[in-house]
């Protein structure tokens, strides 16, 4: 099962969002220290004219790194970056300028690669194998490897920082969606609202029953939601729900009944999106036997020299397992 590619608008809608990567609470630019160090070790055994090829690519976090790299050390790569997703990195990046030497392939699964039999020199992708049909993809990039030609990769790791806010997140969109129902009562209330318009149907409001009913459970689960923010040790999510209906509600009587609604369900959608992404994420993430498991099946589809690491980020942050191969 490939958890990823059952809904690519999951990601399609997250990068055009404008992330650079997908680790936004924990880089506030690209990646960088240890996880940066580990890809520019990767790209320096890289010579002038070399293809790089990233898979699951996003919004190019790994082949902006790579290009960075090059400039830094006066080499020209040919630098490639693929994701099932309809990214479009530099339409969404604030400076297109420096895309422009990249090349992007959107819609592109990692097991059908639009490259010929052995044109690629290094193959990348960090938090995104592991999402995948691993035995279709390792046999894919087998195919499109010149031979001695390398890959790379930084997985999810089970216990890592990234997996370790996760369940308290996933916690916290039951909470959302299933107790406090904060979007199932903003909606019910936006109706209302929404149409009061004038001072004189403000003032009729306020006496409609109906109206008052919808108002004070509406208000039952802001508290709730309130109380909960405070106990959460990752109240990112929630307080973003907070922001956006309260953002709905200070603008209904502007923005009419449509957009109003309109609003909330792109809101509520981008919360439900990081809910599957955050179940994928626990799904994919790898641990001791998996990384192991993971790397048996590179020596089966024909790699040599593979070697698992940990990845540790600013003394003692677990980012996760990283693994590299060479095509015999
Ligand atoms: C966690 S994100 C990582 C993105 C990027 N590498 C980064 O670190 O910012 C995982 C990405 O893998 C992509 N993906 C999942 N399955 C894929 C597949 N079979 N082929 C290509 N990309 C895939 C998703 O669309 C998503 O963009």
């Amino acid at each position: 099962m490939d958890p990823a590619t059952t809904d690519p608008g999951v990601w399609t809608r997250y990068w055009r969002g404008g992330s650079l990567h997908s680790c936004g609470h924990a880089f506030a630019g690209n990646y960088a220290g240890a996880v940066a160090a580990f890809w520019q070790g990767r790209f320096a055994a890289c010579d002038d004219g070399a293809l790089i090829l990233d898979v699951g690519t996003g919004n190019g976090a790994i082949p902006r790194l790579a290009l960075d790299h090059a400039r830094r050390l006066g080499r020209q790569w040919r630098i490639h970056g693929a994701d099932i997703a309809a990214i479009d990195p530099a339409q969404v990046g604030t400076d297109a300028a420096n895309y422009a030497p990249l090349q992007f392939h959107p819609g592109v699964s990692m097991a059908r690669l639009p490259f010929d039999d052995g044109s690629v020199d290094l193959i990348t992708g960090q938090y995104a194998l592991e999402y995948t049909d691993i035995d279709a993809s390792v046999r894919e990039f087998a195919r499109v490897l010149r031979r001695g030609g390398g890959c790379a990769f930084v997985l999810h790791r089970t216990g890592s920082v990234v997996l370790r806010a996760t369940d308290p997140q996933l916690d916290d969109c039951r909470f959302l969606f299933v107790e406090a129902r904060l979007y199932q009562r903003a909606r019910e209330l936006a109706t209302y609202l929404a149409r009061a318009n004038t001072a004189a149907l403000r003032e009729q409001l306020a006496g409609d029953v109906g109206a008052q009913r919808a108002r004070a459970k509406l208000n039952e689960s802001a508290d709730a939601v309130l109380e909960r923010i405070e106990r959460s040790a990752v109240p990112g999510l929630l307080q973003t729900a907070m922001a956006h209906i309260g953002e709905a509600f200070g603008q209904a009587h502007v923005w009419g009944e449509a957009k109003t609604r309109e609003f909330l369900a792109w809101s509520e959608q981008a919360l439900r999106d990081e809910e599957a992404r955050l179940r994928h994420l626990r799904a994919a993430a790898l641990d001791d036997a998996g990384v192991q498991a993971l790397g048996g099946r590179f020596a089966a589809h024909g790699f040599v020299d593979v070697a698992i690491g940990e990845l540790v980020h600013a003394a003692d942050v677990a980012m996760g397992w990283t693994l590299a191969a060479r095509r015999a």
